[in-house]
């Protein structure tokens, strides 16, 4: 395929698309982006680079059969062109990540300025496209010379992140409002739970260690960023996979299953303290909090990032069933928006929440690829059932500011490889290039019309 960026401006016109294209009821300034990490995208490990090893190195030579980050989408090396991707999609934000082991190599210590030049070329070009920064400070890239040192199971890692985030505020607080600490903690937890994640231990034990220096590091980290300027707006993002009860029998398992995985995170940020059922396990392995802990973890937070791609049902033994009649991904995920809107509600109902962004949100379809087209009609249906389902948690009360698709582009789904595809962009494996897909072309037809 021949690079997205010649072709004319309207190949395809989302008139003609059985998904329609909309206004929505939300607040004015609301912020359509698109969301990537940097390792699932950059490339650029190469010595020249400076960028230090991450625990992802490690994890993927210890298993060579799998698909690596090596190279990704290069965007390390073609960043202005993907910039200029965002534009003729319309974005209005962008939300990426700093790959912690390319602006500190060793996790602690000296700085590799080629690696802070990378990010601030990338926010400068942002801003000079009209393109409001959305940072992460942590999706998944640790230093492995701090995994070395036990990761996130020691508890120093999280004040390492806040000295790291204190560094990257310093360097980008200036043109770059919008702030988050950590993607996902309770995915980055799972990687000291089970193989499918780096660093792939199986640590059941530290479960909670690893959760509540993660809770640390959000907190030094927000922290930090309010030191260097305290007008900066600083959230974090976690993932929330409701569990609904299969039936009455189903409730206890499937709530305490909520909140020892979700709760856990929502309750020592916005309450200031853990639920029951964490604090036994904490007790259980020893795990000891410290005066101090829960305030530095419960300040203020500007925004909550909500990562959503599915609910699951629970029965009463607490396993996980299908619903018949449901529809599924590539990666087995169950196609349904309605949960959503009843998750923020009940939430909302619970914390009184702060405002909200959509940090993530998207659907891994196969795509058809059809002569300079790529068709992904499943991927756009999703991600206009998903903004349908936004709109009726607006109109419930709930303070949504922004939405962005996962994934700008196709990318490197972690131990998933190459074959999971989530962008509005294809990425050719063989060439790079990017072609937009149906899916981008309606979200920028959308876009439009929400002016
Ligand atoms: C989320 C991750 C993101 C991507 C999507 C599909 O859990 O934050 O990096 O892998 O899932």
């Amino acid at each position: 395929m021949s690079p997205s960026n010649k072709k004319p401006i309207r190949p395809w016109c989302a008139v003609h698309s059985p998904v329609p294209v909309r206004k929505y009821n939300f607040r004015p300034g609301f912020l359509f982006g698109a969301a990537t990490s940097a390792y699932q995208i950059e490339g650029g490990i190469e010595a020249q680079t400076g960028r230090g090893e991450s625990i992802w190195e490690r994890y993927f030579a210890a298993r060579p059969h799998l698909d690596t980050g090596a190279i990704a989408c290069d965007h390390y090396h073609r960043m202005p062109e993907d910039v200029q991707l965002m534009k003729r999609l319309g974005l209005k934000a962008y939300r990426f990540s700093v790959a912690w082991p390319r602006v500190i190599p060793q996790g602690t210590g000296a700085l590799n300025d080629k690696g802070v030049d990378f990010y601030k070329r990338l926010v400068d070009e942002l801003l000079n496209n009209g393109i409001e920064p959305f940072l992460t400070g942590y999706h998944w890239d640790l230093p492995q010379a701090l995994e070395e040192k036990g990761g996130w199971t020691n508890r120093e890692t999280a004040k390492h992140f806040g000295d790291y985030m204190h560094i990257l505020a310093e360097k980008l607080g200036d043109r770059v409002q919008h702030w988050g600490t950590l993607n996902e903690p309770e995915v980055i937890v799972g990687g000291y739970l089970y193989d499918g994640l780096a660093p792939g231990r199986k640590e059941q034990h530290m479960r909670t260690a690893v959760a509540h220096n993660l809770m640390l590091a959000h907190g030094y980290g927000a922290q930090a960023v309010r030191a260097v300027n305290p007008n900066l707006t600083v959230g974090c993002t976690l993932n929330l996979v409701p569990i609904e009860p299969a039936n009455k029998h189903a409730h206890k398992a499937a709530r305490r299953h909520w909140q020892s995985n979700y709760s856990l995170y929502l309750d020592a940020m916005l309450k200031g303290k853990y639920p029951k059922v964490v604090l036994d396990e904490m007790e259980h392995n020893g795990i000891k909090i410290e005066s101090g802990d829960m305030a530095l973890i419960n300040q203020k937070l500007d925004y909550l990032g909500v990562n959503w791609y599915l609910r699951m049902v629970m029965n009463r033994r607490g396993r996980i069933i299908q619903m018949p009649a449901a529809d599924f991904t590539q990666v087995g995920w169950e196609i349904n928006a309605a949960p959503f809107t009843r998750m923020l509600v009940a939430m909302n109902d619970e914390y009184k929440l702060p405002p909200i962004y959509v940090t993530e949100n998207g659907a891994a379809i196969p795509d058809k690829i059809e002569g300079e087209r790529v068709h992904d009609l499943v991927r756009m249906s999703y991600i206009h059932d998903h903004l349908n389902a936004l709109e009726n948690a607006v109109a419930r009360g709930v303070d949504v500011r922004g939405y962005f698709a996962w994934s700008l582009m196709d990318n490197l789904e972690w131990s998933g490889g190459y074959q999971f595809t989530f962008g509005i962009v294809h990425v050719d494996r063989q060439t790079l290039n990017r072609t937009i897909k149906d899916s981008g072309y309606w979200y920028r037809d959308m876009i439009a019309a929400n002016g």
